[in-house]
């Protein structure tokens, strides 16, 4: 058996299609989410799932007690779905090829510090670009760089908005995250 920890900060939609399509799954377990925002949606998901959430602040996320909260669990993967925080360099360090994220456009492109969410969808749209899409990829050291395991694309066609655009790319996350979490852990 696998043991999945699933970061959040927003909304948790991803969260929930993993779950809706590992969750029944007896080779996979997920013991806890954590989250660093005390308002994200990902809370209430948890308790419908009846999973243990830690909500934990910017000291706890650099300290050793964090780790040793990770290590408790002795996690085979840990999930970043819609996480916003950096992943500090010790827990790069003690989870090397452990950590994988989501990001909403085709990397290396519209990466890096203050590109997430909404940001990224307006900021695709600003440049005229006629495809976004989703990467998967491995969490090193550097915002948004680690090794790539997947990625998928949309057309954007001359209509598309930054919100329509992030309704089709979420729908791409959706069907995505899961099977490559699968793959990972194969
Ligand atoms: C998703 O689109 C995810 O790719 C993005 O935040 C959204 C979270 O939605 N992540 C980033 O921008 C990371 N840089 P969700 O809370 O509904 O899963």
């Amino acid at each position: 058996m696998k043991t999945i920890l699933l970061f959040a900060s927003g909304a948790g939609s991803n969260v929930a299609a993993i779950l809706r399509q590992l969750k029944g799954n007896p080779e996979y377990h997920f013991p806890l989410i954590l989250t660093n925002n005390p308002k994200a949606g990902v809370i209430e998901l948890a308790k419908q799932e009846g999973i243990d959430v830690m909500v934990f602040d910017r000291e706890t996320f650099q300290s050793p007690v964090f780790i040793d909260t990770l290590d408790f669990y002795q996690p085979d993967l840990l999930v970043l779905a819609g996480f916003l925080w950096k992943i500090p360099e010790y827990l790069v360090k003690a989870y090397r090829n452990k950590i994988v994220n989501i990001h909403p456009a085709l990397l290396p492109k519209f990466g890096g510090k203050g590109m997430y969410g909404h940001h990224v969808h307006e900021a695709v749209i600003a440049a005229g670009e006629k495809e976004s899409g989703i990467s998967i990829h491995l969490v090193n050291e550097h915002y948004d760089e680690g090794t790539l395991l997947l990625q998928k694309t949309v057309t954007i066609e001359p209509s598309d908005t930054p919100d329509t655009l992030a309704k089709k790319v979420l729908a791409l996350e959706h069907e995505w995250y899961a099977k490559v979490i699968q793959n990972v852990l194969k």
